[in-house]
């Protein structure tokens, strides 16, 4: 019979492998290379078979009452002797602290044909012949070398379990530095991107892009809360809640809301995660959110708004990485909210103070009511024409608004005289411009439109006050600021007289043209004319100043 069929009929017939785990199959490798043949494994404490030799005969039963000697000593023993065979244990330390014991059958002497091996046959649990015919096959060991091989054999097991843990370490390491590496690149992408002018729309949508692309969610949501009451007066506060969805989100704006009351959650509350464990539960209201962490936009105690992340992608948990990150974006971007609501409001008290002045100046110079108003829209046409950026727009506007600030230090007679003025009158109404420049000098805010104040009675030719500045010494900001003040002093209606005629206003812009005022100005206003004339005859417009292009 041949050899490989024989040793099958001593294969135990429960199954091979109970538990082949990689530690295990590692540890029967080991064994097989040194000593040639394969070892049966056991569950030091249960007595279980983890693994179960194909090429060891034997009792298991009867192995099984000698397993209790081998766990109690460390070092590799016999634990049972019988004729020529001799039962090897090796105690191991498996996975998780596991004691497992390795055991073959080894023959330690050379047999007679005519011996009667009644011991060793029970102890591999065969009959004679069968007993007889596998140790023929066996190698002859001696006890020594097998006890020595077992030791070195548990060492080698010993070292590579522990360079297996150590490299589980390792690759546990590696992934939380990765997480954390890619925690830092977005919160760096993030916080490049918080200006405090910033449309915040665009902002949230750019949040909400790196974390759909860095997280395993369907869908990632911003719900941004509002920071004043319906009715509250204000240019650009949020006074709804706005949500912004990237990806397949299950919620809209009322469902989140409704998502947030459900969950409970309230300043101060770190991130929650909900899983299946919450979501699976029968009362659970949104059948489509599955997963989802929900962690607060929040400064303090005041929460701004919510950030969430909604169903695993891949149908798994979301867990602590994932928490962390949307947790960290949160509290960024509720600093951000904070920052940036605390600007509007300062913003808008600027404009309640650019307000007030206008009004002040207004009810000073009842005749000119509007002008102001006139100036910095004319003013900010004329900007356009010439090229100017944004910025310079928005601080044209502003000059407009208050570049006769300074008539509120001029006498009422002198300023309300119908008449010509003297010149001593007219000497103190000159005066206007370094006043406005007094009054606004502390606002560090107005900065820019200090410059018109200022200059916005000089002439390109020198001749006007307060300082005969001349050509481009006349700061840009003064010279349109000239031709718009100009525009509207000489087409408005007076009391006391009519206002020109267009086309009279026009003839007298072209003489001045190079003298009296900027060449350019005045092209620009010929090339802009119409709608400079439609600007002239609106009723005066409403100072919704955008508070937010003012910086
Ligand atoms: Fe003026």
């Amino acid at each position: 019979m041949p050899a490989t069929a024989e040793i099958q009929k001593f294969v135990a017939p429960q199954p091979l492998l109970v538990d082949n785990g990689p530690e295990l199959a590692r540890c029967s490798a080991a064994l097989r290379k040194a000593f040639g043949t394969s070892f049966t494994l056991w569950d030091g404490h249960t007595g279980e078979i983890l693994y179960a030799s194909v090429q060891q005969p034997g009792s298991n039963d009867l192995f099984r009452g000698q397993l209790a000697r081998a766990i109690h000593g460390s070092e590799p023993q016999f634990i049972a002797d019988e004729d020529c065979v001799l039962l090897l244990a090796v105690p191991l330390e498996g996975p998780q602290g596991r004691c497992i014991v390795a055991t073959s059958s080894f023959i330690v002497r050379t047999v007679a044909q005519n011996e009667h091996l009644n011991g060793a046959a029970t102890l591999l649990g065969l009959d004679q012949a069968r007993a007889m015919a596998w140790i023929a096959r066996q190698p002859v060991w001696s006890p020594e070398a097998l006890l020595r091989l077992a030791a070195a054999a548990q060492s080698q097991i010993k070292a590579e379990a522990k360079a297996c843990e150590l490299q589980r370490e390792v690759d546990k390491l590696s992934d939380n530095l990765a997480s954390t590496y890619e925690e830092i690149c977005l919160l760096h992408s993030v916080t490049q991107n918080l200006r405090i002018n910033s449309d915040e729309e665009q902002l949230c949508s750019l949040v909400l892009r790196w974390l759909k692309d860095c997280l395993p969610a369907q869908a990632v949501a911003i719900q941004l809360l509002p920071v004043a009451k319906e009715g509250q007066i204000t240019y650009k506060a949020r006074t709804n809640s706005v949500l912004y969805t990237l990806g397949q989100c299950p919620v809209d704006n009322d469902g989140f809301t409704r998502l947030i009351d459900t969950l409970n959650l309230e300043a101060g509350c770190g991130p929650l995660v909900a899983n299946r464990a919450v979501t699976g539960e029968a009362d659970w209201p949104f059948p489509e959110v599955r997963e989802v962490i929900v962690v607060p936009m929040a400064e303090g105690n005041r929460v701004l708004g919510w950030l969430s992340i909604i169903n695993h992608t891949a149908g798994s948990e979301f867990g602590t990485v994932e928490a962390s990150l949307v947790n960290s974006i949160g509290a960024v971007l509720g600093i951000h909210s904070s920052n940036r609501d605390l600007y509007r409001q300062q913003a808008e008290f600027l404009a309640s103070v650019v307000r007030a002045l206008t009004s002040a100046i207004d009810a000073k110079d009842p005749y000119t009511c509007g002008h102001s108003d006139r100036v910095a829209r004319i003013g900010v046409r004329l900007a356009k024409e010439l090229g100017c950026d944004a910025k310079m727009l928005h601080t044209i506007y502003m000059a407009g608004l208050l570049h006769d600030i300074g008539k509120i230090g001029i006498d009422d007679a002198v300023l309300r005289k119908p008449g010509k003025l003297t010149e001593a009158e007219f000497d103190h109404i000159k005066q206007h411009p370094e006043l406005g420049y007094r009054i606004l000098a502390d606002m560090h805010q107005l900065a820019d439109v200090l410059p018109a104040v200022l200059h916005h009675h000089e002439q390109w030719d020198g001749k006007g006050y307060p300082f005969k500045l001349a050509g481009e010494q006349i700061p840009l900001i003064a010279r349109i600021l000239a031709v718009a003040d100009a525009y509207d002093a000489m087409s408005s209606d007076r009391p006391y007289r009519r206002g020109m005629p267009l086309p009279r206003v026009e003839e007298l812009f072209q003489l001045g043209a190079a003298q009296q005022w900027d060449a350019e100005v005045i092209k620009a206003y010929f090339s802009a004319k119409a709608d400079i004339t439609k600007i002239a005859q609106e009723e005066r417009a409403n100072l919704t100043l955008d508070v937010q292009q003012w910086t």
